[in-house]
């Protein structure tokens, strides 16, 4: 099928790539023409592990193209998936100005009757508005269909999320124009599932609010353990054996961040609000997180009596490994705070650096390798699980930093060989 997405970011980009490989004649559309530039030579503007090879060979198939000109992406396509931006407004609610002005170029510009699918998360109602907006516009017997087909793919995994999902969400009012999706994602065996477009709006906001709470959950479980003596990651273990918990998403630590788990559970807030419905979980998985995010720092203040001009090596700024991605990451709360603190603030992630100069700019010493960053440090702080953060020989610590500290926001490393390398050692709930 021939198949346009429309923004080519994280999401946009996968899909299109991913689509193309099971054998879609796709072209990927993004108004930034820096980043179609950097396409068309090949390069992707987004870290995702297999995504350039993945593009080079569909590229060379003649399945996948480039593009940053209106007239030529959206003629003659069987359907097209927008997949850009919905960040948050002010109030916490799902900014869709993006999603609009798609939805505007898309009634200016087809001259058929198209399925569009919306991938961006967008609140409950967005499909319909969106379908009016665009059928009030549209050419003279020229009408779209709207489908929901929200995404779950988790950046440093996307690829393989896309291609092995748990399942795909199709919402949709038109029987035929969401079995005409279905039958584009056919190649892959992932089990689908049909509801109507509300409910499968609902999916994506609830799924990422109910993981955010976990989290939140099992930090708040952490902060108790360190008061009692229980060990969280012993409590973790202990509580997932259960089946109706599970094992997943019982890691305690900083705090979540990223560019969707904070923004969605707003959003789903901000939802609440409008239909004057309660949201008393959410408020809390929020507020546990907001606190979560300052426990490295109140450990570090704890246990230095003056950190004034002290000099802090910072481990991982990603908001997750695999990932160059740095919305809402906790190490950026960290930076400011430790900067507003006085302290000499030195940094390391292997591909997060740049993004992080974007803010920074001179504030914050950048360092290409963890022994650069931790030379001479009076505190390590763990912050972004990186293999090459969980695997750094302990040895290593006392051995270039001015006095092994290190605070752990991850509980990559254990306890007790920390003790046994005489390392002072902090973690999260242990
Ligand atoms: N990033 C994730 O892990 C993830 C996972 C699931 C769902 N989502 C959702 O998917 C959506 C996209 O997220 P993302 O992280 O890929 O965003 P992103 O910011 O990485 O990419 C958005 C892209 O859209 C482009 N764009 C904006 N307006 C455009 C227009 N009018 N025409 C063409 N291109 C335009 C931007 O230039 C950008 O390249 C969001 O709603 C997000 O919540 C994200």
């Amino acid at each position: 099928m021939k198949i346009l997405v429309v923004g080519t970011g994280y999401v946009g980009l996968v899909t299109g790539v991913c689509l193309s490989d099971i054998g879609h004649e796709v072209t990927c559309f993004d108004i930034s023409s820096e980043k179609i530039d950097l396409l068309k030579s090949g390069r992707s503007p987004i870290y995702e592990p297999g995504l350039e090879q993945l593009m080079e060979k569909n590229v060379k198939a003649n399945k996948l193209f480039f593009t940053s000109n209106v007239q030529e992406a959206y003629q003659s396509v069987d359907c097209i998936f927008i997949a850009v931006g919905t960040p948050e407004t002010r109030d916490g609610s799902a900014d869709l100005t993006y999603v609009e002005e798609v939805a505007l170029t898309i009634a200016e510009s087809i001259k058929q009757d198209t399925i569009v699918v919306i991938k961006s998360t967008v609140p409950v109602g967005t499909n319909d508005y969106i379908e009016r907006l665009i059928n009030e516009r549209t050419g003279e017997g020229i009408k779209v269909h709207l489908v929901s087909n929200p995404e779950f793919l988790r950046e440093g995994s996307a690829i393989k999320d896309t291609f092995e999902g748990s399942r795909i969400v199709i919402g949709s009012n038109s029987q035929e124009a969401g079995d005409f999706i279905e039958e584009i994602y056919s190649p892959l065996s992932i089990p689908i599932v049909r509801t109507d477009i509300r409910s499968a709006e609902m999916i994506k906001y609830a799924s990422n609010a109910f993981l955010a709470t976990k989290i939140s959950f099992i930090n708040e479980v952490a902060n108790l353990c360190e008061k009692t003596g229980a060990n969280v990651e012993e409590v973790a273990v202990g509580m997932g054996f259960d089946k109706r918990i599970g094992n997943q998403f019982l890691k305690a630590g900083i705090g979540f961040g990223g560019s969707c788990f904070p923004k969605d559970t707003k959003a789903l807030i901000s939802l609440a609000n409008e239909y004057d419905s309660s949201s008393y979980i959410l408020d809390a998985v929020l507020k546990v997180n907001d606190i979560q995010k300052k426990r490295l720092v109140e450990k570090v203040k704890d246990y230095f009596i003056d950190i004034q001009g002290k000099k802090a090596a910072i481990l991982g700024l990603a908001f997750k490994p695999n990932t160059n991605d740095i919305r809402e990451a906790p190490s950026l709360e960290l930076i400011d705070e430790l900067l507003s603190l006085g302290t000499e603030v030195h940094v390391y992630d292997p591909i997060a650096l740049e993004n992080v100069k974007e803010i920074y700019g001179d504030r914050v010493y950048f360092h290409h390798s963890i022994d650069e960053a931790i030379e001479n440090a009076d505190m390590a702080l763990l912050v972004t699980e990186w293999r090459e953060v969980k695997g750094f020989p302990l040895k290593k610590y006392k051995e270039l930093m001015k006095r092994p500290v290190v605070f752990d926001g991850r509980n990559v490393l254990s306890p007790f060989d920390a003790k046994k390398e005489e390392i002072t050692y902090f973690s999260i709930g242990r």
